[in-house]
């Protein structure tokens, strides 16, 4: 049987990443009526996808994707193939930070988005969806719409944004039961026309009252703010545990009495040494420059106050170490517990950790990593001090012979160490900084521990 029989739908999917890889999985795990293909210009990604060493590590991802590959969910290098063959086109690939001309640092560099739109026209010979799944800045899908019209095939795309809201550590079950789905499409007959499509395709499995529709730049700009609202209640409670450790107010206790009151929910509002991940600070900035250019100035402000907490939160907790261990780090040896910017994934962009390393670095400590994922991704990120930092996976080893402990990551497997071994081979006094507030502090006091925790009084021995 030819594929255009044995398949209702041909999707694909452009970006091979965090996003499009897990996402199309799901689309192909739960919809095997559907062909899926997953295109990327990075071999060496499109290769991993084929095997079982995955490229990224995600809980539970390669049994979803065992579901599919080979039955109806493809990867594959053949861009203009599958842009050829398929009727649904997601964009997946990736909008960092721009980092020249104009806008540099805070805007958006379109240059990957707008390249597959120029990919798909070039070589399409018939009508197609277009569905913006990677975050875009408000009003993308006109001037993308404007590079896709620019043909003379007589060829209709119909440009969707269906943003992401999956978290990673978590993508698997945030893809499979989400909060909600969200279509922004035009009010044209053939922008119904292609969101009827996409509503139908994830109703798959989404129980219908989740998948909301909207007009495009709603579902753009909703993508931005609620990035720039969960990042937010971060900088929020990091402020107050600040405050906290001036007052002996404890940011846990705080947290848990405002997250009791139902309108305000008690999700989000874990107190660490700075959110991180490739997102947050990128679409925070993004929503700032773009205020800036409607100048709309005072808006800009207050957004780019959530950013200039984080950093302050690193900062911060550098400058804790420093003072506490008597004003010099230099020639201390100091281990990192975690380098991922969250438990469950071997992701490091933006991490904490990254700044919180080399902070330290330049104070000439010595620093030993060690986190059960992401250390190849670590080696990459502090290329530029090696001779300084030493990498390890085991954590009894990265400690010994340790002035301090900095907790960075909130993995699981660190509640559960021999924190006695770990002091007994430790240089004293021997100091623990939880940067995520995940240890039993009082336990690790009555060890000989002093203990640094986020937002709440420390327990010392001096
Ligand atoms: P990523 O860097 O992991 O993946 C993007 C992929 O796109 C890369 O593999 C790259 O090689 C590929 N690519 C770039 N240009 C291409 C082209 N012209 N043709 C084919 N492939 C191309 O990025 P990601 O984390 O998956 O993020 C993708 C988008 O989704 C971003 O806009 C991001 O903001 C958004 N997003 C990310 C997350 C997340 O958890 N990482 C969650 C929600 C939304
Ligand atoms: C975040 C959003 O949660 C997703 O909805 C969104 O799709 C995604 O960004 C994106 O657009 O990329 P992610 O960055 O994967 O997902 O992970 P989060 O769970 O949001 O954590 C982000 C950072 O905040 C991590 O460093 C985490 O440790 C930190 N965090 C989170 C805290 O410090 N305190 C908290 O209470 C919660």
């Amino acid at each position: 049987m030819s594929n255009k029989a044995r398949f209702t739908r041909n999707i694909l999917c452009i970006g091979a990443g965090y996003v499009g890889g897990p996402t199309m999985a799901m689309i192909a795990a739960r919809c095997p009526q559907y062909r899926v293909t997953v295109v990327d210009v990075n071999p060496g990604r499109i290769d991993a996808w084929n095997t079982d060493q995955l490229p990224i590590y995600e809980p539970g991802l390669l049994e979803v994707v065992k579901i599919a590959r080979g039955r109806n969910l493809f990867f594959s290098t053949e861009i203009e193939r599958g842009i050829g063959e398929a009727e649904v086109i997601f964009v997946s690939v990736n909008t960092p930070t721009k980092t020249f001309g104009a806008g540099a640092g805070k805007a958006a560099d379109l240059q990957y988005w707008e390249k597959t739109a120029r990919d798909i026209i070039r070589v399409a010979q018939s009508d197609k969806i277009i569905v913006e799944k990677s975050t875009l800045p408000v009003r993308t899908a006109r001037a993308m719409e404007r590079i896709l019209d620019a043909n003379d095939k007589g060829i209709h795309c119909e440009v969707l944004s269906n943003p992401e809201f999956l978290a990673e550590g978590t993508a698997v079950n945030d893809l499979d039961h989400p909060d909600r789905v969200l279509i922004g499409s035009h009010e044209t007959e053939t922008g119904i026309g292609a969101r009827d499509v996409l509503v139908e395709i994830y109703a798959n499995w989404v129980p219908r009252e989740r998948i909301l529709t909207s007009n495009v730049w709603s579902a753009e700009l909703s993508k931005l703010a609620a990035n720039a609202f969960l990042a937010q209640r971060i900088s929020s409670i990091n402020s107050i545990s600040a405050l906290c450790e001036k007052t002996e107010a404890n940011v846990n206790e705080v947290g848990r009495a405002i997250g009791m009151d139902s309108r305000i929910g008690n999700r989000f509002l874990r107190a660490s040494v700075g959110f991180g991940g490739s997102c947050f600070k990128k679409d925070i900035l993004n929503l700032v420059y773009i205020c800036e250019t409607y100048g709309l100035h005072e808006v800009a402000t207050y957004w780019e106050s959530v950013v200039a907490i984080n950093d302050y939160q690193k900062r911060r907790f550098v400058q804790t170490m420093l003072r506490v261990m008597f004003n010099t780090i230099a020639g201390k040896r100091i281990t990192l517990f975690g380098f991922a910017f969250k438990a469950d994934t071997g992701d490091t962009r933006e991490s904490p950790a990254i700044d919180v390393a080399r902070k330290l670095v330049e104070e000439q400590a010595h620093v030993v990593i060690t986190d059960p994922q992401a250390l190849q991704n670590a080696e990459k990120d502090l290329a530029g001090c090696r001779s300084q930092v030493t990498f390890t996976e085991d954590p009894y080893k990265a400690a010994a012979g340790a002035h301090a402990i900095a907790v960075m990551t909130e993995w699981e497997l660190y509640k559960a160490l021999d924190y006695q071994r770990i002091f007994d081979g430790m240089e004293k006094p021997a100091f623990i900084f939880d940067g995520r507030n995940i240890l039993d502090h009082r336990e690790l006091h009555e060890m000989g521990f002093n203990v640094f925790p986020l937002g709440e009084a420390a327990l010392k021995h001096f």
